[in-house]
Parts: C-alpha cells; structure tokens; sequence
C-alpha cells in the first residue's frame, strides 16, 4: 500500500490473535438455516445432498489449509481445529474466521451444482464463523499444577476440546428432537435418550440405530498420518503453491478422509490417530459429560466500540494470481470491477445498516451506520456475514460478467472490522483508501504501458522507480499519447455505493 498523510487512520486496528499454546477452533455456521433450507426443499430432519456438500466444503478447506487438522460438522455447520503450534495469518482471529468462512462459502456456491444439479441456488448461501479459544494440554497443565502429586496431575489432564465434542452431543439430541417434531414436542419434554428412542420406535417404526451414520453422528473430517505400511496409500501429490515463473511447485500431501464416529470424544479413537496426537495432544480420560456452560466460556466476543463508525474492509486472497489465470485484463479489467461493484450493491442491500460503500481493485470497504446494532456490534458476525455474502454473490455472478470464461477455482476473501470514533476520522480513512487507488493505479497503468511496449517487467519497475505523479503523467502522455485524467473515472477513483433515498 502507498503512503500518504492519510496513514495515521491504520492506528485504529486492532490485534485479536489468538494467544499460543492455546488451539485456535473456527466454528461455520449457516445464515439463517431455517429459511435457506425451506426455500431449498431440504429433506428434514437430514438432507443427505445438504450434508454431502457442507462434508465436500470441509474436505476442500482441510486440502487448502495444512495447519488444519481436523474438522467436526453436523446439519448446518462445521468446525475447524488448527494444529497447535498454528503461525496462520500470526494467528490473527479475524484474518482466520474470514478467510475460512469465505473460502467454504466459495466453494459451497461452485460446488452447488455437482449436489443439486436439478435445483438452482435461489439466492446466495451465506454463513457466520467464530473463533475459539481452547486450552490445550499445556494450558490445563499449568491450570492444573500446583498441590498435588504428579499422578494426580496427570489424571486431571485432559485436551480440551469442548466445542467440538459438545457438538456431538448436540447433533445426536437434535436429530432425535426433529424427529419427534413431526408429531408432538410436549410429548419429548423431560425424556431421555433411550425414551425418544423407544417413542419413534413405536410411533413411526423408526430404529433410530440404523439410521445412517451422517445424521447419527455427525462426521469427522481429518489428514491421515502415513505409517510405514500404508506410506502409498495415504500421500497424494498436491500443487501447493506457484513459483514467480508460474511453475507449480508439487509435494506429497496427507489424505483428508471422513469419518462417522459414535463417540469421538472418546481416548481410543483420538489416541489412535497419529496426526491428532502429534498436532494436538492426545486424551487422558474421556470427555463425554460436558455442560453447555463450560463449553461457552470458551467463546469470546469482541463487541466493536459503540457510537463509532464501523468498517468492514474485505480484500481478495491472493488475487493476483487470480487475476493471472482469469486473464484480467491489465491493469484494469472493467468486468471485473463491475463485478466486485455488484456484489457490493447487494451486500448493500441485504445490510440495512451499511451507509456507504467503497471499493478499489480487490477490495471494499462497508461502512456501518454509527449507531448500528447488527448482531449487538459483535465483530465476528458482522465481519463474516459480510465476507461470506459477498464472496458467495461473487461466485453465484461470476458467469453474468464473465460468459465466456469458468471459474477455474474458488476465490475468496478477508475481512476485518475497524472502528472510527468521529466522522472526520472516517472521511480520512475513505481518502486513505482513495488516494491508495489513485497511486497504485497510475503506478500500474505506467508499468503496465512500458510492459506492453516491450519493455521487461524488471525495466518497468526501474524505470518507474521514484517518479512522483507529474512525471508519470508526463510519461503517459510523451510516450503513449494518454492523458491520464481522460482515463474512466472508475479506474481512476473507484466507486462508491450508497442509498440514494
Ligand atoms: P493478498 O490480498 O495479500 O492475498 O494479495 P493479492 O494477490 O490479492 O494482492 P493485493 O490485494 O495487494 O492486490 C490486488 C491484486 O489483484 C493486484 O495486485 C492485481 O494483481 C490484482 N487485480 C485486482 N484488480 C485487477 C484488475 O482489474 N486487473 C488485473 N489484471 N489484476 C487485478
Ligand atoms: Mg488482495
């Protein structure tokens, strides 16, 4: 990003990272499930398509992301545990919940098709992701020290995973709950397991073992560890990233499988898999009696400071390579503008509460209104439902911007939330923003004329290096007879979203 006097407007960041040795646990769940699923003709209480997708989206971000170990999902949501010793994004929360939240939101819409390949989307798929802290073995360790013996130490010891292993708990009662919504819930009030089990047994016919085991239990998405017997089984060969030349660079990667448990809380299926215990500690005792209290305290909420401005920036994850295989045109490709302004218009439009949006190449930023009280101002829903909405409209018009072109893979998306305590602050980060737009532009548009003349890249740059923005408009015209101010204002300034009432 360019300098500008505008800058001071960064000090208004803050730092959420998730301290080490904690485990960092991102938690998906669907934008008003209830609705999204109606107007879907989801199957209930279980719609095996709807889980086979959200069991796709997981498997794809456990492919995406090697730092993640392990992921739990149920019905309409899903759980993403990092490895232990994590330096993702320096572990930063809002970094992490968005890029996970936009990346399975991606890939949901792209892969819609391949499920319901009978049903359109009707509108977009958009969720909300958390992050949570867990306390890991040396966290409890340390918790736990102190007056007592080591084999009593040892005992108490246990990896704290509450989240995840409560959500087990939760599926099976739902699904039993759902069930017996079909005929009458005061009749469910106060039973217990075995009851519900015997009552759809005797209503509906219904031995609820042998239902399948999705539904029962849920399913377990994680990297198998190689042994020394099954090394070729289990390693596939994985594009990992691209060098500056473009060439793939290959490795072999661990295989993401999924699995149904009955109970994965228990010692014997943690303990057994080698990569769970080397990345994040292995079970001491079993965890299955987990009170829904002591699962919440472990969600932090980051209420976002009242009466200020708030503002939502979203940027494109590595867009540069996914202008380069998209084959943006440079610098400037107008489709893609007009695309990245429509989906803005749409966030706009479904967010009552945002005023004014601004946006520039791969980026916008959403301005709430002062006294918003959008999810009571907790940062990690605003900041999802806005990333998540955005990148899943961004898939769903791909196609209206670009007919002759595919998406060759998921784009997604970052987000964070800034609060800007008077108007005038605000207006400088707008201009900080803006004035960003109009260096980098003209910077690319110069770079970009040089390269097409034939110059190499490497020329470009040094000969671009410390001209101020006279001489870089008194090149465009010497050289390229083009008056940079005739060029679209769009290109040159951005754009601008509001209500005009
Ligand atoms: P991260 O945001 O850090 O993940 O990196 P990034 O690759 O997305 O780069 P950054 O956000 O700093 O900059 C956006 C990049 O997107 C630009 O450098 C361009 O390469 C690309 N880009 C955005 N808009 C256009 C466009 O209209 N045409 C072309 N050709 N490229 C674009
Ligand atoms: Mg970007």
């Amino acid at each position: 990003m360019a300098n500008s006097k505008y800058e001071y407007v960064k000090s208004f960041e803050v730092q959420d990272e998730v301290m080490p040795p904690n485990l960092v646990l991102v938690r998906i769940k669907t934008r008003d499930f209830r609705r999204f699923s109606q107007v879907h003709e989801f199957e209930v209480p279980n719609d095996e398509k709807a889980l086979n997708l959200m069991n796709s989206c997981a498997t794809a971000v456990l492919e995406e992301y090697p730092d993640i170990v392990f992921a739990y999902g149920f019905c309409d949501e899903y759980s993403f545990i990092f490895k232990k010793q994590t330096k993702f994004y320096q572990r930063r929360g809002s970094k992490i919940l968005s890029l996970i939240v936009s990346f399975f939101t991606s890939v949901y819409a792209t892969k819609w098709k391949d499920f319901f390949p009978h049903q359109d989307l009707r509108y977009p798929p958009s969720f909300q992701s958390h992050i949570i802290c867990c306390a890991s073995m040396e966290v409890l360790q340390r918790a736990h020290s102190g007056g007592k013996n080591s084999t009593e130490k040892r005992k108490e010891v246990k990896l704290n995973l509450p989240l995840i292993i409560f959500s087990q708990v939760i599926a099976e009662t739902n699904m039993i709950l759902v069930f017996g919504c079909w005929s009458n819930v005061e009749m469910l009030k106060g039973t217990q397991k075995q009851e519900k089990n015997e009552l759809l047994f005797q209503r509906f016919g219904i031995n609820y073992k042998k239902l399948p085991n999705m539904f029962r239990q849920g399913s377990c998405v994680l990297k198998t560890e190689a042994s020394s017997l099954n090394l070729f089984l289990l390693l596939v060969e994985e594009i990992v990233k691209y060098n500056d030349n473009d060439t793939p660079v290959i490795r072999p990667r661990r295989k993401v499988i999924i699995i149904h448990l009955e109970n994965i809380a228990a010692r014997n299926f943690w303990n057994a898999q080698l990569c769970l215990v080397k990345e994040l500690g292995c079970f001491r005792q079993e965890m299955n009696k987990i009170k829904p209290e002591y699962v919440k305290s472990f969600q932090f909420e980051n209420k976002l400071m009242p009466f200020t401005w708030i503002v939502v920036r979203i940027d494109g994850c590595h867009f540069h390579r996914f202008s380069e295989v998209h084959q943006f045109e440079k610098p400037n490709d107008e489709q893609a503008l007009n695309l990245m302004n429509s989906c803005a218009v749409a966030v706009v439009e479904e967010l009552n509460d945002v005023v004014f949006a601004y946006g520039v190449s791969d980026e916008y930023s959403f301005v709430l209104k002062k006294d918003s009280e959008l999810y009571q101002r907790r940062a990690s829903d605003i900041v999802s439902a806005v990333v998540s909405l955005f990148t899943s409209i961004y898939v769903m018009r791909w196609k209206e911007f670009f007919p002759q072109k595919d998406l060759k893979y998921s784009p997604y998306f970052d987000g964070r939330a800034v609060c800007y305590p008077s108007s005038t602050i605000l207006r400088d980060y707008l201009a900080w923003r803006q004035v960003d737009c109009h260096i980098n532009n003209q910077y690319n548009t110069c770079f970009w004329m040089l390269v097409k003349s034939g110059k190499r890249k490497i020329e470009a740059q040094s000969y671009l290096k410390g001209t101020q923005t006279k001489e870089k408009n008194e090149l465009l015209i010497r050289q390229f007879g083009i008056a940079y101010d005739t060029l679209p204002v769009m290109f040159r300034l951005g754009s601008s979203i509001f209500q005009d009432e």
